[in-house]
């Protein structure tokens, strides 16, 4: 494992990858046991991989899609159990994080979180606030569509007032109005289950961005899985539209 973390490094690791992680009910399915097992074994893999990711990997950035604007339509039970896990599961780390370097930073809309949630996630954020280590986003009440809304209306504003010429209103500014505004974009994407969507996730961010999918279910996602996700980005070409220089 070693020396396969040494040879991964040497290969230009990404600054950036975002994990959709998906196949937590499945998981559990398989084994009999109800889906809220699933999404407990999903958060043990959370914490193997956001340490392995600071620790041993050295990575920038990683990004976790951890609760979407649409799964609130999912059954009462398993939202209230989401809800409960995240406040555990960051309410319990914070400490680690603190030790560690680890920035915590939440993309989405927290105002309809439960107010206990929401306050666990606002102190985690503000206690890790000078760390530079790894920054760690965790998207959470997050929809593609509804931040580059939030966006345009933020601009829209702006412009209304005067204080911005619509003429001006270029990619930067756009982007600059996201949740992501601080974050360079995500140069790799992986979604673990076999789905191949985006499924509502850096939609804007995800415009250069290698697509990883593997049939692997979340819980069963490793640090191994995640070097061989990063092998295959480093064997492929990224050219950004451009042709490939010759020489
Ligand atoms: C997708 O599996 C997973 C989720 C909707 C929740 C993600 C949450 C976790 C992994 C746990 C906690 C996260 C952190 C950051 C600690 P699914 O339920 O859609 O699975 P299925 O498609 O097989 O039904």
């Amino acid at each position: 494992m070693h020396e396969l973390i040494e040879r991964v490094k040497q290969g230009g690791l990404p600054r950036h990858i975002a994990l959709i992680m998906d196949g937590n009910g499945r998981w559990a399915k398989a084994r009999g046991l109800p889906r809220t097992a699933g999404h407990q074994a999903g958060a043990q893999a959370a914490e193997r991989l956001i340490r392995f990711a600071g620790r041993e990997l050295g990575l920038e950035y990683l990004t976790l899609y951890a609760f979407s604007t649409e799964n609130w339509s999912r059954p009462k039970e398993e939202v209230d159990f989401l809800m409960d896990l995240l406040d555990r599961f960051i309410a319990e780390k914070l400490r680690e994080f603190v030790e560690e370097g680890v920035r915590l930073t939440v993309l989405g809309d927290l105002s309809p979180l439960p107010p206990r949630l929401r306050k666990t996630v606002e102190d985690a954020v503000t206690a890790t606030a000078d760390n530079s280590k790894l920054y760690l986003n965790v998207a959470l009440n997050y929809g593609s569509r509804q931040e580059i809304l939030r966006a345009c209306r933020t601009l829209a504003a702006a412009a209304a007032s005067g204080r911005l010429d619509p003429d001006a209103i270029g990619e930067e500014a756009l982007a600059g109005s996201l949740y992501t505004a601080d974050i360079p974009d995500p140069d790799l994407i992986i979604r673990t289950s076999g789905e191949k969507r985006l499924s509502n996730f850096l939609l804007w961010q995800a415009a250069y961005a290698e697509l990883y999918f593997t049939p692997i279910l979340w819980p069963d996602f490793t640090p191994e899985e995640l070097l061989r996700a990063i092998e295959t980005y480093q064997r492929r070409k990224r050219r950004f539209g451009r042709v490939e220089e010759e020489g």
